[in-house]
């Protein structure tokens, strides 16, 4: 019986299916440390709605990588993509409500917490879990 796939090999796994980008409906990156190869995680703008002028974010650190900032610097740099290259108007964030890393990255990147979601989303546990939504506007992001 052959081994599961160890984290490196499912995140670049991952990373490879968000490189093509024709689709138009996201615009993904793996997270590295400035001079260094090293894949630390990996953000993405996606479900991004022309129409709207909106879209998600959503991001993954690598367990051994985390706590050192890398996860509210890459969602930074993307929210600049998103507003500035994109010219989108409105990026949201959700999370489970227990996800508390997770909302200090949305809260350090310049999120808004605007409400609580009732069991809006079935995580991998298979239960439905309470969401914070967080919303960043363009108008929110220093020029
Ligand atoms: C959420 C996640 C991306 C954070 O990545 P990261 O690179 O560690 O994030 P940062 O270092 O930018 O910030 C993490 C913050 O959470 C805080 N934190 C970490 N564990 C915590 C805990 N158990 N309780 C409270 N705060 C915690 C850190 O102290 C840090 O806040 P600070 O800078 O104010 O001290 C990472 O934990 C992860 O990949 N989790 C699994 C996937 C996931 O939940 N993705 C988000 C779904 S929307």
């Amino acid at each position: 019986m052959s081994e599961p796939p160890g984290e490196h090999v499912v995140l670049a796994a991952w990373v490879a299916r968000r490189n093509d980008w024709s689709g138009g409906d996201h615009a993904s990156w793996a997270i590295r440390a400035a001079g260094d190869l090293r894949l630390l995680g990996s953000v993405s703008v996606f479900r991004i709605d022309r129409d709207q002028g909106d879209a998600e974010i959503g991001y993954a650190v690598l367990p051994a990588e985390r706590g050192a900032g890398a996860a509210a610097a890459a969602v930074r740099q993307a929210a600049a993509h998103a507003f500035g290259t994109l010219g989108l108007h409105r990026l949201q964030l959700f999370h489970a409500v227990e996800n508390t890393p997770s909302c200090r990255v949305a809260a350090k990147a310049g999120f808004t917490l605007e409400g609580t979601l009732r069991q809006s989303y079935r995580y991998a546990d298979g239960r439905h879990h309470d969401e914070h939504v967080h919303g960043l506007l363009s108008s929110d992001v220093p020029r």
